[in-house]
């Protein structure tokens, strides 16, 4: 027996009975069909049946095409519209369009051109709904839109920014440095309507206030020494996406002022111009100091972070998500071999005992360097303890810990000299006078170990 695979379902709504039997037998063999003959019933059959396609009219008695259109999408918000519309109707087709049809067709219907498009949509849809699970698929393992975590507080942060995402609230994010503040701006713009328009960046603290208001704001031509012609600001270059301004405790009085204004009426002047300018964006904040400090010692005006504190974001240090950190040294390792051109298999326990109970002052970005660094200087096919820097061996082990099994030596020297100098000997001799060796687990360099081994000869030739 041979098994048929499901076939797709198409609902044909059209108050006009020809239309309606005409297109069924068009359609039958490769698609079930159903039908109605108006919006309302349309409604009632896609509450109670599987159905892949609309294909409706547009101009119906009651309730007419678009509205259906709207109403469908709201239950079914992956069904494939596709509108029949008077010959020249080209208005509402465009409506259409900007309220989710798939596509739209000119009455009489083409046969040929209905079956090329409905096999087009078919495949397109199949492979959307393939990229979302596969992408919903790698969201639950490794965390959100590159942003991996998978700890109780990163968790709580993924649900807000999806609530936040789709809609038009200005956002602002706050943190310590390398907490990943640009990665969620990023991320709210990729989850957002916006997500086709513009991603703006601005790093408000790299440029001088006058020379920030023109970047922002754009300037007209000659307004000041250097403003050779007309200029479009960040301002407009993000119009129908997403302004990020980084940083933006740095931004001086003045420009507060006329960023407060923007905020308020969603327009302004170029710089030496009075034309105003009207823009459609969405504004994500950030910063990496405490902004309601900052308003209380009178540096930030409050009315402008009353303005940006609609839907605030606070990163965690990593050092109070140690959870992450194995996730995150798989995620960086992987990256650094790709761009290294190395292979790694991973890390030792030991060497991520080391990692995941450092304090990492520097936050993600310390530990995606740290890794890199390690990559690159890795010898083994896998990261060990001996391969992790000094100074995070010091912090967690104490100073003088420089790897495991080489703690202090057995007699306890007179001085720190001679305790270093024990150090560098044993060490020496458990590498059989392997300099390289003796000095990678000593955490320092080569030139460093010739230089000491030649003070220590230099010294005792003296003596
Ligand atoms: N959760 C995370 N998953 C993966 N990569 C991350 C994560 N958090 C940060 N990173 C990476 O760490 C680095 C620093 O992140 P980012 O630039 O977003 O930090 P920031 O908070 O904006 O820092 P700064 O205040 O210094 O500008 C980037 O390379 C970023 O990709
Ligand atoms: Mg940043």
């Amino acid at each position: 027996m041979i098994h048929e695979p499901a076939r797709p379902g198409i609902l044909v709504v059209d108050d006009d009975r020809n239309t309606r039997d005409g297109l069924k037998r068009a359609l039958q063999r490769d698609y079930r069909v159903l039908t109605a003959e108006g919006g309302e019933r349309a409604l009632e059959i896609l509450d109670g049946n599987a159905v892949d396609i609309l294909l409706a009219d547009v101009r119906m008695p009651g309730m007419d095409g678009l509205t259906l259109l709207q109403r469908a999408l709201v239950r079914q918000p992956r069904l494939i519209c596709i509108l029949l519309t008077a010959y020249g109707n080209v208005e509402t087709a465009v409506e259409a369009m900007k309220r989710g049809a798939y596509d739209f067709l000119m009455k009489p219907v083409n046969l040929d051109h209905l079956d090329l498009l409905l096999k087009r949509a078919l495949r397109s849809s199949a492979m959307e709904s393939e990229n979302l699970s596969l992408r919903r698929e790698l969201d639950e393992k490794f965390g959100l839109e590159n942003i991996v975590g998978q700890s109780a507080p990163m968790q709580a942060l993924f649900d807000t920014i999806r609530q936040a995402a789709p809609t038009q609230a200005t956002v602002l994010i706050q943190g310590a440095s390398g907490t990943g503040k640009e990665l969620v701006a990023h991320a709210i713009h990729r989850l957002s309507t916006r997500s086709r328009g513009p991603f703006v960046a601005v790093h408000c603290s790299a440029l001088a206030p006058t020379l920030l208001e023109s970047e922002l704001f754009g300037h007209e031509k000659g307004s000041f020494t250097g403003a050779a012609g007309r200029r479009r600001g960040r301002f407009e270059m993000a119009d129908g996406g997403t302004l990020f301004l980084d940083e933006v405790s740095e931004i001086d009085a003045a420009v507060q002022v006329k960023l407060l204004r923007v905020l308020e009426e969603r327009t302004f002047e170029r710089v030496g111009g009075n034309e105003p300018v009207d823009v459609d964006i969405r504004l994500i904040a950030a910063t990496n100091r405490d902004l309601k400090t900052l308003v209380q010692e009178g540096s930030f005006r409050e009315d402008l972070f009353f303005r940006l504190d609609v839907v605030t974001i606070t990163l965690p240090p990593l050092a109070e998500r140690a959870d992450d950190i194995p996730l995150l040294c798989d995620h960086f390792l992987r990256e650094a071999c790709r761009k290294n051109a190395k292979t790694i298999d991973g890390l030792t326990p030991d060497a991520l005992h080391l990692l995941t109970a450092y304090s990492w002052p520097g936050n993600v970005r310390e530990l995606r360097n740290t890794i890199e660094k390690m990559v690159v200087l890795a010898r083994g096919p896998r990261l060990t303890a001996r391969d992790v820097p000094r100074n995070i061996v010091e912090e967690v082990r104490g100073p003088g810990a420089v790897s495991r099994g080489t703690l202090l030596p057995a007699a306890a020297p007179a001085s720190l000299a001679g305790a270093e100098k024990q150090l560098i000997f044993d060490a020496l001799k458990r590498h059989g006078n392997n300099r390289t060796r003796a000095a990678q687990e000593l955490g320092i360099s080569r030139r460093t170990l010739h230089r000491k081994l030649k003070q220590y000869r230099e010294h005792d030739a003296a003596s």
